[in-house]
């Protein structure tokens, strides 16, 4: 069990006769130690190794020494409170902070062994491989055969017209699109329903076949049969590929996930298998967190 600090503020300074009544609610102070996660935050066959990961909005420290690896082909759901600082952290994954001008990364960070930055290396190469869908489905205002062949194009994955036409065929098939979007490719893709259109930026992120797909709160702004779509899109995704997934929604964390990470003020407290995590769970916060205590 890790130590519990409850200092209730008022009980030292006031008298007896005129303090304030103390809210029995009133969360105990619990004391995080720095770079120490509870569970089993370690892989054998890791993706990504990440070690002593701070990250810096200004002279804010927003991450403070995580160390994490995530393993090859897993489902890892990164959960906590708001502002805890899980989209920051999936952000250093593919560089996607380096757009932040104030923002600065330490410690080290590697997929597959190789420093992710590196200052060689090809940050368009290194999103291909690692993919991201947004919170909010973000389609260019393009066709939806167009959305899809994006990033094939650009990367030069395709010489000939056939060979597109298949992987824009694959890539919605697999993102369970195709069936409803065959007889109109030609059509814009704002068009679409949101469910649809995130379905089509999940098509889109593996049409450059990439090796991790980031998603920041996928469904937070699709109805539930959408929901349940992408959900279980995200299940066949595992087979092929490694998948981290924020969610504010621990049902979702529960269903899709095969390890969980709890996130607490910067901090990674708890990393489990995720029926652990929301059965018995090993921290205390992680248990006030799942049991709604806060969030
Ligand atoms: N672009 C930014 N500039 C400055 N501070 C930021 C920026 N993005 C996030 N932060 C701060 O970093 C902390 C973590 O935020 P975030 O990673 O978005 O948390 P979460 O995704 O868990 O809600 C918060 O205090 C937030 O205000
Ligand atoms: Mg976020």
């Amino acid at each position: 069990m890790n130590s519990v600090n409850t200092t209730i503020a008022s009980e030292a300074t006031q008298p007896v006769e005129t303090a304030v009544p103390v809210q029995e609610s009133k969360p105990a102070e619990t004391v995080i130690e720095e770079g120490k996660t509870v569970g089993n935050p370690f892989s054998n066959d890791p993706k990504f190794k990440l070690r002593d990961v701070e990250v810096f909005y200004g002279e804010t420290r927003a991450i403070k020494k995580i160390s994490l690896d995530i393993a090859r082909n897993e489902v890892i759901a990164f959960i906590g409170p708001s502002g805890c600082g899980k989209s920051t952290f999936l952000r250093c994954l593919n560089r996607m902070n380096d757009s932040i001008d104030i923002c600065r990364v330490n410690g080290t960070l590697q997929l597959d062994d190789h420093d992710i930055y590196d200052p060689k290396r090809d940050v368009v190469e290194l999103r291909a491989r690692v993919g991201m869908v947004f919170q909010k489905p973000n389609p260019f205002p393009k066709s939806i055969y167009d959305n899809v062949a994006y990033g094939p194009r650009i990367h030069g994955l395709a010489n000939r017209k056939s060979d597109l036409d298949e992987i824009v065929e694959s890539s919605l098939r697999k993102a369970g699109l195709w069936d409803e979007v065959k007889d109109r490719l030609d059509a814009t893709a704002t068009g679409m329903s949101g469910g649809q259109q995130q379905r089509l930026c999940i098509a889109r992120a593996i049409a450059v076949s990439p090796e991790v797909v980031l998603m920041d709160e996928p469904c937070s702004a699709l109805d539930p049969i959408a929901t349940a779509k992408v959900e279980e899109l995200i299940a066949e995704l595992s087979e092929s590929y490694t998948i981290v997934i924020v969610t504010h929604s621990m049902q979702q964390a529960a269903r899709v996930s095969h390890r969980t990470a709890y996130f607490h003020l910067g901090h990674l407290v708890e990393v489990n298998e995720t029926n652990k995590v929301f059965t018995s769970p090993e921290h205390e916060l992680t248990e006030s967190y799942i049991t709604g205590r806060f969030g």
